[in-house]
């Protein structure tokens, strides 16, 4: 098979083991040997930016340079994905409204305040979609409600923050909620509108940061879709001790559709909705720890 890439220095196995387990030690992300190829064009464009000659002087650079941990993010920013959009997973969605909404109502009525995590939110959709459900039920109108979005990419943070989107974020928006709930700002953009955007707050955190999740506030319910379908068993036992911890008693915990806990839900009840599958932090006996 020919290689169309002369030029370009090739990845050995030991550089891509030595550098695959750099980034899972990092942030639970872990590349499959098969995707050795993949890694190595990915990682290109950052040799070349350093001018450095092979991947083996790459890998030592991210050990040992004084510019390390802002070179391990750039990496691990080319080797991930932050697809995501407005009202992803609808489904699931309407069960959280329909069902989850009114129980929370209900639980917090005597603190009327809410709290929600969107853990590996990338560019803020699933934040503001969250906060916009919110408005939309019409129940919390007067309670102290906080969305937080928390990534590891700070990239994708600065353009959760900046709350302007196009097309391919709207695409699954209906258009009464475009209506409502965005400005136009430009050709085909908009903008959050501030009463949603002054429920969402965003922070950089990195879900294997096991000392470090102890600064993300508890909550009524963590949204965590479609980030831990990158991390092996452990990364993914370590994370949902973590979301667990973070997690009110009786909060609860919704994944992505193609997500589940088996073999890891211990710590979790499965609580059968009937829309959807979603899981529990059981309540402390006696109801105390809220
Ligand atoms: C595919 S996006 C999912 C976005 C959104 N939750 C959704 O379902 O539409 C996955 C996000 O997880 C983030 N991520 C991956 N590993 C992470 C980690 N260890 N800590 C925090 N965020 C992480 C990535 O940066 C990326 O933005």
């Amino acid at each position: 098979m020919p290689r169309f890439d002369e030029g370009r220095p090739e990845m050995t196995l030991e550089e891509f083991r030595l550098l695959r387990d750099h980034v899972y030690a990092h942030c639970g992300i872990l590349i499959h040997e098969n995707m050795k190829f993949v890694m190595e064009r990915r990682l290109w464009p950052r040799l070349e930016a350093l001018g450095i000659q092979d991947f083996g002087s790459y890998h030592r650079y991210l050990r040992y340079d004084a510019q390390r941990s802002a070179e391990l993010e750039a990496a691990v920013e080319s080797l991930t994905t932050h697809e995501t959009y407005f009202f992803r997973e609808p489904a699931q969605l309407k069960a959280f409204c329909e069902e989850l909404v009114p129980i929370l109502e209900k639980r917090n009525a005597h603190t009327r305040r809410l709290r929600l995590w969107s853990a590996g939110c990338s560019s803020g959709e699933e934040a503001y979609t969250l906060a916009m459900l919110l408005k939309e039920s019409g129940r919390f109108d007067d309670w102290d409600v906080e969305v937080l979005g928390t990534d590891l990419s700070r990239r994708v943070l600065a353009v959760a923050r900046r709350a302007e989107y196009g097309p391919s974020a709207l695409r699954a928006t209906p258009p009464d909620l475009l209506e409502r709930y965005f400005i136009p700002v430009g050709v085909n953009r908009v903008r959050v509108r501030d009463d949603v955007k002054a429920w969402v707050n965003f922070g950089h955190h990195n879900l294997s940061d096991v000392a470090g999740s102890q600064l993300v506030p508890r909550s009524d319910v963590v949204f965590c879709r479609n980030v831990m379908i990158y991390f092996d068993l452990a990364a993914r036992r370590r994370v949902l001790g973590v979301i667990r911890d973070r997690l009110c008693p009786g909060g609860y915990l919704l994944l992505g559709h193609a997500e589940n806990l088996l073999s890891l839900g211990a710590d979790f009840e499965l609580v059968h909705l009937k829309g959807d599958l979603v899981y529990r932090r059981p309540e402390l006996p006696g109801g105390e720890g809220r």
